[in-house]
């Protein structure tokens, strides 16, 4: 059933002053997910924060059951964290490096994703291979299988890169990793929320997103879903008494779910206000929210391709709601702030985002738009004009 856009735009009042086309940095709040917050704010200040918890278990434990669903996951396979790199953080520095192991990644992997990779570089010996991206721009699947031997200990691949419109192959990163046995960790921070996930049909053993992006949830928040067939495999880079039970004075048990990643104090609010957004989302259908999305961005691109002076940098075969693109003698970022006074909101990313292709590709600091199915065609035709007034 199409999304019933009205209703969506009447649940995000702020549309009536703002045109927001900064989903891919933080979304949209819908009133659900922001009344969820206040409520137990608000119940907090009146009982205390941990009588607040109490009274509010039920509803923390089935954001576990929502996330669960939204990826087609069990419960006990899902850590709520604080924001998506401290998810992939402790999934990434769980699996364990010695000198000689491969990573192999993506070129567009994510900037903090991959200073990670040369941080146990330096410390272990491991080696971080970058596997080429196709003539589309996709990681290029027969270049990763022909790298893969039997040092390869971890591929970790973004799913879609923070700036640039691209999906990646997941599906088929996993059937491959599954072939040959190895861990795969995906970072699904920009994908989770526009695009239907589901972690079995993909095949990854590790997956790390956050709220506050195409899921429309609060800033803070985070999770990690980790398969239940390696759980047991990974030892978290930090434990507490949330992850361990301390069961005699030199000896702990970890625990056999995924919670064995999280830490023990958490804001109940904003774990509440996920819960109520992601909820959200699968009340519109992650497919139907998808069709939207990319419909709009390709109308997005096709309107700023007309202009003249204005170049889309976005590549893929499969394309999503990041729409990435430079304005001939104009810096991005002025561009942004010049929007801004005129309450339309983009971002601006540098090419140290992607250091490894940037050179190559001569890629310089784009502009980023990224539109939500809650955005309308009209939004897209005045986002154009902006653009074109300043080209
Ligand atoms: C692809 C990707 N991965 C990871 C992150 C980090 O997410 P967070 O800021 O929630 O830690 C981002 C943020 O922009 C991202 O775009």
């Amino acid at each position: 059933m199409p999304i019933d856009i009205e209703q969506a735009r009447r649940d995000t009042p702020a549309v009536s002053k703002i045109l927001h086309f900064n989903n891919a940095g933080a979304a949209l709040m819908p009133a659900p997910v922001l009344q969820a917050q206040l409520d137990h704010l608000q119940l907090e200040a009146a009982i205390g924060g941990y009588e607040a918890a109490a009274a509010a278990n039920d509803r923390m434990e089935a954001t576990y059951d929502s996330i669960a669903r939204l990826l087609n996951a069990d419960r006990a396979e899902i850590a709520l964290v604080e924001n998506a790199t401290v998810a992939w953080d402790m999934a990434f520095h769980s699996v364990g490096f010695a000198a000689g192991d491969r990573i192999l990644t993506a070129e567009a992997e994510y900037e903090s994703n991959h200073i990670a990779f040369l941080q146990v570089v330096r410390r272990s010996g491991a080696i971080v291979d970058v596997v080429p991206s196709d003539a589309a721009g996709e990681l290029d699947l027969e270049a990763l299988e022909r790298m893969i031997d039997r040092r390869v200990k971890l591929i970790a691949i973004t799913h879609v890169p923070t700036n640039g419109g691209l999906v990646n192959p997941a599906a088929e990163v996993g059937r491959i990793a599954r072939a040959h046995g190895i861990l795969y960790l995906l970072d699904a921070c920009q994908s989770v929320g526009q695009i239907p996930i589901d972690v079995a049909a993909i095949g990854c053993d590790m997956l790390s997103a956050t709220g506050r992006k195409y899921l429309r949830g609060p800033r803070g928040t985070g999770f990690l879903y980790v398969r239940r067939g390696v759980l047991d495999r990974l030892e978290p880079p930090f434990l507490d008494l949330q992850s361990v039970t301390w069961v005699a004075p030199d000896r702990y048990e970890m625990r056999h779910d995924a919670r064995r990643f999280e830490n023990w104090e958490r804001n109940v609010a904003a774990q509440l206000g996920l819960g109520s957004a992601v909820e959200y989302a699968l009340g519109w259908g992650l497919a139907d929210i998808e069709a939207r999305v990319a419909a709009l961005a390709d109308e997005l691109r096709r309107r700023l391709t007309e202009i003249p002076g204005v170049s889309v940098r976005d590549r893929g075969r499969r394309r999503c709601g990041i729409v990435t693109f430079t304005v001939e003698g104009k810096q991005p970022r002025d561009i942004v702030a010049t929007l801004r006074q005129r309450r339309i909101h983009c971002h601006s990313s540098g090419p140290s985002l992607v250091l490894i292709v940037a050179p190559e590709r001569r890629l310089p600091a784009l502009v980023r738009a990224s539109v939500h199915y809650y955005n309308t065609e009209e939004e897209v035709t005045r986002f154009a004009a902006a653009i074109a007034a300043l080209a």
